[in-house]
């Protein structure tokens, strides 16, 4: 069932000229057919720069949103409609415009975790990959507001050592990994290092050995000499950490850390995409230009 599946994603695939991107927190079978998996920052860059007619984009909205502010003139799907991120929902444009009233002087930045409209209403985007470069780019005597994941802000006041306001936003999904997870997996695992994203709670994120975006988790597990590895994050990243380094051992942390709206999309639904060119996603003016400002600030800030 399963290969007649994908044998009809492939061809589909061809008709339509489309390329389907994964982020890393895709059901596996998903990772497994997609011509790229990767963090939001590598996401955005593909998206960016393919040349595929069709985007057939395998996360939640503001992934495909995204997608289709930086690429205006391809058609970008999105095969879940519901498949949603509710921390990007936890602001919207007017309670930003209300925030940038109450500090008319402070700089914006948001996480690409967000909807367009408060992407337009924002000076700097960015994605965990980046957001503590982009931060330190900031000019040191302005006040600067960070929303809406104040988990992924309190990590970037702990590192670049400056003040921000800080939206009280969250991941569901991430407040699920608890400080007492972390203490039972190295009983555990004494050998393994942790690594935490930095969506974490702040009491997670002091017991971690490392913090780091998804991509980084990936480039880390490749590049360092350690062999075992407990992770602290969405557990969709397990299946291509595993694909990617076979002889090395990667735990959950726990089995709880599961995105439900990154599980809503399927091989049968990529196909109904193809198929039917299904769920377009489309950002108006004068939003999409507004957005895209603060999307091509945050692409200039590729860390090394
Ligand atoms: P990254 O893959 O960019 O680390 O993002 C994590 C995330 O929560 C996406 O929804
Ligand atoms: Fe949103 Fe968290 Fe799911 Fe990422 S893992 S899409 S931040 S709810």
């Amino acid at each position: 069932m399963s290969s007649a599946l994908i044998e009809k994603v492939q061809l589909l695939k061809k008709q339509r000229n489309a390329v389907i991107l994964a982020h890393n927190y895709q059901p596996g079978e998903i990772q497994d057919i997609a011509d790229y998996t990767g963090d939001s920052l590598g996401l955005s860059v593909q998206a960016a720069q393919t040349d595929a007619d069709v985007i057939v984009f395998c996360g939640v909205l503001f992934m495909a949103e995204t997608a289709a502010i930086l690429s205006p003139d391809k058609t970008v799907l999105l095969p879940d409609k519901y498949a949603g991120c509710p921390m990007a929902d936890m602001i919207n444009a007017q309670q930003l415009q209300e925030l940038k009233n109450e500090h008319p002087d402070a700089l914006v930045v948001c996480y690409v975790n967000s909807t367009a409209a408060v992407k337009a209403l924002s000076d700097y985007c960015c994605t965990s990959g980046n957001a503590l470069e982009l931060v330190n780019s900031l000019p040191a005597d302005r006040e600067v507001i960070f929303v809406p994941d104040k988990n992924l802000g309190g990590f970037i006041v702990e590192r670049a050592g400056r003040e921000m306001i800080l939206w009280p936003g969250y991941c569901a999904t991430h407040m699920r990994i608890l400080a007492s997870d972390i203490v039972s997996a190295r009983e555990e695992h004494p050998d393994a290092w942790v690594l935490a994203h930095p969506e974490c709670t702040p009491d997670v994120r002091a017991l971690a050995d490392q913090l780091l975006s998804t991509g980084q988790m990936l480039q880390f597990a490749k590049t360092s000499g350690v062999n075992e590895f407990v992770i602290a994050t969405e557990n969709g990243i397990l299946h291509s950490l595993q694909k990617q380094n076979p002889d090395k051992r990667f735990y959950p942390v726990t089995e709880k850390a599961v995105c439900p709206n990154m599980k809503k999309i399927s091989l049968e639904k990529v196909a109904w995409a193809l198929e039917d060119l299904r769920y377009q996603i489309t950002v108006p003016e004068p939003v999409c230009t507004k957005a895209k400002r603060s999307l091509d600030r945050m692409l200039a800030v590729i860390p090394k």
